[in-house]
């Protein structure tokens, strides 16, 4: 079976990370956030992938020429324009036999894939869902169904008053061939506000409640929590070779310098050659390849990128600094801040919340 991944989308919530890297190719853990997709949808024998590109093609092509997957054979589909979910989805999908995967390009996700297969060929149906359950459906495809799991509305972004239930569209999707029928072509569709209505019409979408793990990673605080999920997961008695426990609670798949006196709260991430001054305090955080963190240095619950320089008395909370950013002395960051590549903060800056550069 093929798969089809839509990454097309600005990623503009993520910016000014997103102004170089689309928002798949952003790390989550150090590893491409589409390469651990991609080792997902393998794990269910999908070994055939189209990315459906409109945003930066070209990172995509280069990345995974130096990256590729095992057994993995993926396709580029570039459009001029971008043509919407469901417009991508009929540009890209080709020849297909009875029916293809499509997942959102920025869904970290544990959920069942054989499940959602099996359910689909056992209604016969046009197209099935995964759900998820989220607290606060307002920015997400609301999906209410029957007993029979039939999909009885698809209601995207409604008003937190207004959502009809707390299960979501998870945005993994299996599509018949009909499917794709109803979808016009050459034009910008929306998947979740045009086709999926079209299909509850004609009795035949159906969909999945899954309580498995499940995080759309498209804002900064989101990005930091999938952090925090895969950190947890490390473990030094775990089959996982690539990441070993350096010492307590640093785990990498490298060699890394820790100074004196470093106090590491929980497991914390560290690539190859980065150095971690002394009297370094670090809870919950990565940290990339060839990053220099002076001493006194306090980060807590943050994700330091490849190259940055991190000079002494910094102190960092809930925030993002990207490739060889210059984090200079006495800086404090914090409330969700995002430092863009090769940005340099000056000594003693203070910031709370914002964006370097800003989005205005
Ligand atoms: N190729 C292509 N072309 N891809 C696109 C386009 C386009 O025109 N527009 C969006 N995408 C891709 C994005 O890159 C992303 O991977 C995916 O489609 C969904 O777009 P988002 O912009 O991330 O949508 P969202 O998060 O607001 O909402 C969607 O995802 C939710 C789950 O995370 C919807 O599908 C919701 O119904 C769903 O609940
Ligand atoms: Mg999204």
């Amino acid at each position: 079976m093929k798969a089809i991944i839509l990454v097309g989308g600005q990623g503009t919530r993520m910016r000014p990370l997103t102004l170089d890297l689309p928002k798949p190719l952003l790390p989550i853990a150090n590893i491409a956030f589409i390469t651990r997709q991609l080792l997902w949808l393998k794990q269910y024998g999908i070994y055939d992938v189209v990315l459906s590109l409109c945003y930066l093609p070209d990172q995509f092509v280069e990345y995974f020429d130096k990256n590729p997957i095992e057994n993995m054979k993926i396709s580029y589909i570039v459009e001029d324009s971008p043509l919407g979910t469901g417009g991508a989805i009929k540009y890209s999908a080709g020849e297909i036999q009875d029916s293809v995967i499509v997942c959102n390009g920025d869904v970290l996700t544990e959920i069942d894939l054989q499940e959602l297969i099996d359910l689909h060929n056992s209604k016969n149906s046009l197209a099935t869902i995964a759900l998820t359950k989220v607290e606060d459906p307002s920015a997400f495809g609301v999906v209410p169904t029957n007993a029979d799991r039939q999909v009885v509305a698809f209601v995207e972004k409604p008003s937190k008053q207004n959502a009809p239930s707390h299960w979501i569209n998870a945005g993994i999707y299996v599509l018949s061939k009909d499917f794709l029928d109803i979808i016009p072509e050459g034009i910008q569709v929306s998947i979740e506000r045009e086709t999926f209505p079209k299909a509850i019409l004609q009795g035949s979408l159906y969909a999945l409640e899954s309580d498995e793990y499940w995080l759309d990673i498209g804002t900064v605080d989101k990005y930091i929590q999938a952090h925090t999920y895969i950190l947890n997961k490390l473990s030094s008695t775990s089959n996982n070779e690539t990441y070993r426990e350096v010492s307590n609670n640093i785990f990498s798949d490298g060699a890394v310098d820790l100074g004196k006196d470093v106090v590491v709260l929980s497991k914390c991430l560290l690539g190859d050659g980065t150095k971690i001054g002394d009297n370094t305090i670090l809870d919950n955080v990565t940290i990339g390849k060839n990053v220099e963190v002076s001493k006194n240095v306090k980060i807590i619950n943050s994700v330091i990128y490849d190259g940055a320089v991190i000079n002494s008395d910094v102190n960092i909370y809930d925030s993002i600094i990207g490739n060889n950013a210059l984090i200079s002395e006495g800086v404090s960051l914090s409330e969700l801040c995002v430092i863009g590549s090769n940005e340099k903060l000056a000594p003693g800056e203070s910031l709370v919340a914002k964006r370097v550069p800003s989005n205005e």
